[in-house]
């Protein structure tokens, strides 16, 4: 698949069942699970933490490790449960990630990244892709970048998440290494240049339709997290304005397609509010969304919220509708 627009992996956000309600809105986009740790994608119970709908599809597996073995390992899983495409996390500030040795500490050790990277991609047939930033602490260097980008080139990856931001390891939340460090776009258009045979999808702090056509006649893809979680219905523009796509479902539509799934996840276990969480930004921008905020926090944002509470949930929605419309 072409991956011209992505939405980011995103840990505590983009589980199943929001990567299932993203694809009722967008069958253009290219999906990632959360960061998945290798030792629990071998060792924890695969069917809670890398089984998905088929609908969700093309997805990729994101994993955080540096085992070689264990990667290789957790990419022939990710090929025989159907994956499309397995990423390796190579951006992530945390602490405890780099206590692990995974994520953006191992911009630091770029032979151990390549030795893991040439496992991976002589263990499977699919896709291995890298998701890295562009520098690290004091380290924001184009040569540094490039050189890490060729070694992981070599090993056989051939498609790089560049997210235009250095992490800062010491000192900085995971939060603030989202917002603190600035974005240098211009150091990720320099590495699409210099390496015209490589995917470079750029990432960080798109919000906008005017940004991503921007991005993309300087680099393959975009890659969006935020902006999407928080907003599902970009998803629409992104469909009208990239791709071109006039046939788009409305919010209505998407409520009741994710009710049809709730009501099937509820039979095999799943609470109401671990689908519902993720529609809280339906509405977002639009008219009724307090509305619609607080009847998903008053009815289905408890642990044990009962699914009976949501059959009013579509008054809701077509009040919204109608307001909205009237509005355009
Ligand atoms: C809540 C949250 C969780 C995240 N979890 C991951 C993750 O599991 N793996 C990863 O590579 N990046 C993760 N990220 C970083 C995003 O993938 C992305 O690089 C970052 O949010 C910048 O893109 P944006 O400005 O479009 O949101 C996370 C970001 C947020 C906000």
């Amino acid at each position: 698949m072409e991956k011209t627009v992505s939405v980011a992996p995103m840990m505590d956000c983009t589980d199943r069942h929001d990567r299932f309600l993203l694809r009722l809105i967008s069958k253009n986009v290219m999906l990632y699970t959360e960061m998945i740790a290798t030792k629990s994608a071998i060792h924890g119970d695969r069917k809670k933490i890398l089984a998905y709908s088929s609908e969700e599809k093309p997805l990729a597996l994101q994993v955080g490790g540096s085992d070689k073995k264990e990667l290789a390992e957790v990419s022939k899983i990710a090929e025989s449960m159907g994956y499309d495409e397995i990423n390796i996390n190579l951006g992530c500030p945390s602490k405890k990630v780099q206590k692990n040795k995974f994520g953006a500490c191992l911009m630091k050790e770029p032979d151990l990244v390549a030795e893991c990277i040439n496992e991976m991609t002589n263990s499977c047939k699919i896709p291995v892709t890298a998701k890295t930033r562009i520098g690290f602490d004091d380290t924001e260097d184009f040569d540094y970048l490039n050189k890490f980008i060729l070694k992981m080139k070599e090993a056989g990856c051939k498609t790089f998440f560049l997210h235009a931001r250095k992490a800062i390891l010491k000192g900085l939340s995971p939060k603030q290494n989202l917002n603190i460090p600035k974005l240098n776009y211009e150091m990720v258009y320099k590495i699409k240049k210099v390496n015209t045979d490589l995917k470079i999808i750029i990432n960080g702090g798109i919000t906008k339709i005017e940004e991503i056509k921007n991005h993309l006649k300087k680099c393959d893809g975009v890659m969006i997290g935020r902006a999407i979680y928080q907003n599902p219905f970009f998803l629409v523009d992104i469909e009208r304005e990239i791709f071109n796509n006039k046939n788009n479902p409305t919010r209505d539509y998407v409520v009741k397609e994710l009710l049809k799934y709730l009501e099937k996840e509820i039979k095999v276990g799943t609470k109401v509010n671990h689908v519902m969480r993720h529609a809280v930004g339906l509405y977002h921008g639009q008219t009724g969304s307090k509305n619609w905020k607080r009847y998903l926090s008053d009815n289905m944002m408890a642990r044990d919220s009962d699914f009976q509470k949501a059959k009013h949930i579509m008054t809701i929605v077509q009040n919204n509708e109608k307001v909205n419309q009237k509005i355009l």
